[in-house]
C-alpha cells in the first residue's frame, strides 16, 4: 500500500517548493533576528541587503523558469509541469522586493515613489518588469490557460522581454561589480538564441509540409 502511494504521489513537487522557498525562509529568520536585536547576517544596512537579496533571487528564478523548457527538450526529462510553480516563485520574490522598497525603504511615500519610477530609468525598468510579471502570475492557473487558448502562449512569451528589462534594471542598480548582471545577460542571450532557433526550425518544417 505504501509502495502504491509512493508510486502515485509526485514527491518532486513538495521538494521543489521547499527548495524554492528556502531563500525566503532564511531571509524571514534573519529578519526575525534583526527585529529581536540579535546578531544577524543582514549587514549594517538591512533594508538595502533585503532589496539586493530579493532582487537577486527574482532574476535567478526568472532565468530558471526560462531554462526549464529548453532543458526539458534537450534532456527529455519530464519537468515542464514544474515550470509554472518556479515562475510563481519569481513573482513571489519580485513582490517581496517591491514591498521592501515600498514599505521599509520609502515608507509608503507615494510622491517619492512615483517620482523615483518616472525620473530614475533604472527604477522605470524594474517597475516595467514587475508590472509585466503580474498578468503572468494571475493567468498562470490551468483554468486560465484553457480559457485563454492561444493568447495564453502569446502573453507568456512576454517573459523574455520582462527578463531583459529586469536584467537592465539589475545592471543599472548594481553598485560594485557588474559581472553578475553580465553573466545573467549572457545566459538570457543563449536562451533567446535557442528560442529563435526552435522557431526557425518550426517554420522550415511548416513550409516544407506546405510545398509537399
Ligand atoms: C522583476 C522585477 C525586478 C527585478 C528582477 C529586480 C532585481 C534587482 C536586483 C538584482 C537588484 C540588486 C542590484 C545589486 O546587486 O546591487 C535590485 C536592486 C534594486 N531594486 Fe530591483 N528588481 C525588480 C523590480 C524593482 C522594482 C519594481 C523596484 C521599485 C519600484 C525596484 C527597486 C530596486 C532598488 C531601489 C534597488 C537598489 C537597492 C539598493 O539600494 O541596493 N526593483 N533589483
Amino acid at each position: 500500500m505504501i509502495n502504491n502511494f509512493l508510486a502515485k504521489t509526485d514527491w518532486r513537487r513538495p521538494v521543489i517548493h521547499l527548495i524554492c522557498a528556502l531563500p525566503a525562509i532564511w531571509l524571514g529568520h534573519q529578519m526575525w533576528l534583526w527585529y529581536s536585536f540579535a546578531p544577524h547576517q543582514l549587514s549594517a544596512n538591512p533594508i538595502e541587503y533585503i532589496t539586493d537579496f530579493t532582487g537577486g533571487w527574482t532574476v535567478r528564478f526568472l532565468l530558471i523558469t526560462l531554462t526549464i523548457t529548453p532543458l526539458a527538450k534537450l534532456t527529455k526529462w519530464r519537468m515542464l509541469k514544474y515550470r509554472r510553480a518556479v515562475g510563481l516563485y519569481a513573482f513571489f520574490y519580485a513582490l517581496l522586493h517591491f514591498l521592501n522598497y515600498m514599505v521599509l525603504d520609502y515608507f509608503f511615500d507615494w510622491e517619492l515613489i512615483i517620482e523615483d519610477i518616472f525620473k530614475r530609468p533604472a527604477i522605470t525598468f524594474g517597475m516595467l518588469a514587475f508590472t509585466m510579471l503580474i498578468p503572468l502570475a494571475v493567468t498562470s492557473f490551468k483554468f486560465m490557460m484553457k480559457k485563454m487558448g492561444k493568447n495564453w502562449q502569446k502573453l507568456h512569451q512576454t517573459l523574455y522581454t520582462l527578463t531583459i528589462f529586469a536584467i537592465i534594471h539589475n545592471y543599472m542598480m548594481v553598485k560594485a561589480d557588474v559581472l553578475i548582471p553580465l553573466i545573467h545577460a549572457m545566459i538570457l542571450s543563449v536562451l533567446l538564441g535557442y528560442r529563435v532557433y526552435l522557431n526557425y526550425k518550426k517554420r522550415k518544417i511548416r513550409s516544407k509540409n506546405q510545398i509537399a
